[in-house]
């Protein structure tokens, strides 16, 4: 009997905005629930992917490039992990996928939306995630945490706030688009509170 395709969740937001915390709690959550789940994250996630992401984290290079190159890793991610996880009935659980390029090299780099629609169609057009969780900060805020937890900024966190008001306003863009794959958490509240949230959105799911 073939098994029941897996759900594909992803987590997006500003660096800083708090969704490395809450990740493996929600990881909990759905295993505790009996789901049988992949953790990853973008870029990364293989082998490959995860020298790619050295790369694009500290080397400068062209914004083409670097899309490119994102979207290279994540090729590599799908066919090797994802694809065949939730063949297999398994949900995988991302820590950023293409949402964080249309914000990113999109909104923050200003790279047209329509050349980053082309890439994504060829590499995953048929493939979208089932649940998108958005951590909404305010980027004052966000810088705010960053600055207290990291000691060495990569390259995206060393960007001014300009830069993170771009790729804040794009990922907003995106959420109201599309509503019902993309729960925006407003994440300027205690842990606990977003927890809550984050409870109800999941047993919704699952
Ligand atoms: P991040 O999840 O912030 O890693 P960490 O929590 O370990 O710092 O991801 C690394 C960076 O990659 C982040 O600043 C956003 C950037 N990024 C893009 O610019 N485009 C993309 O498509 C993806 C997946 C990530």
């Amino acid at each position: 009997m073939t098994p029941v395709r897996g759900k594909f969740i992803t987590l997006e937001g500003v660096d800083g905005a708090g969704k490395s915390t809450h990740l493996d709690w929600i990881a909990e959550r759905l295993r505790t629930r009996g789901r049988d789940l992949l953790v990853t994250r973008e870029p990364g996630g293989t082998p490959l992917g995860e020298s790619l992401r050295k790369l694009l984290l500290s080397e400068p290079m062209h914004i083409e490039t670097e899309t490119l190159l994102m979207f290279a890793a994540r090729r590599e991610h799908l066919s090797r992990v994802i694809r065949p996880a939730l063949d297999q009935g398994c949900w995988v659980l991302s820590d950023r996928f293409t949402d964080a390029t249309y914000a990113y090299q999109g909104g923050g780099r200003g790279l047209p939306f329509d050349r980053i629609a082309v890439l994504e169609r060829w590499v995953h057009g048929d493939l979208q995630p089932d649940l998108t969780l958005y951590f909404d900060l305010s980027v004052d805020a966000a810088r705010k945490r960053l600055s207290t937890s990291q000691s060495h900024p990569d390259r995206f966190e060393q960007e001014g706030a300009d830069f993170f008001e771009r790729v804040r306003s794009a990922y907003r863009a995106r959420a109201a688009a599309e509503p019902e794959r993309i729960a925006v958490i407003d994440a300027d509240r205690s842990l606990d509170d977003v927890k809550k949230e984050l409870e109800v959105i999941i047993s919704s799911i699952c």
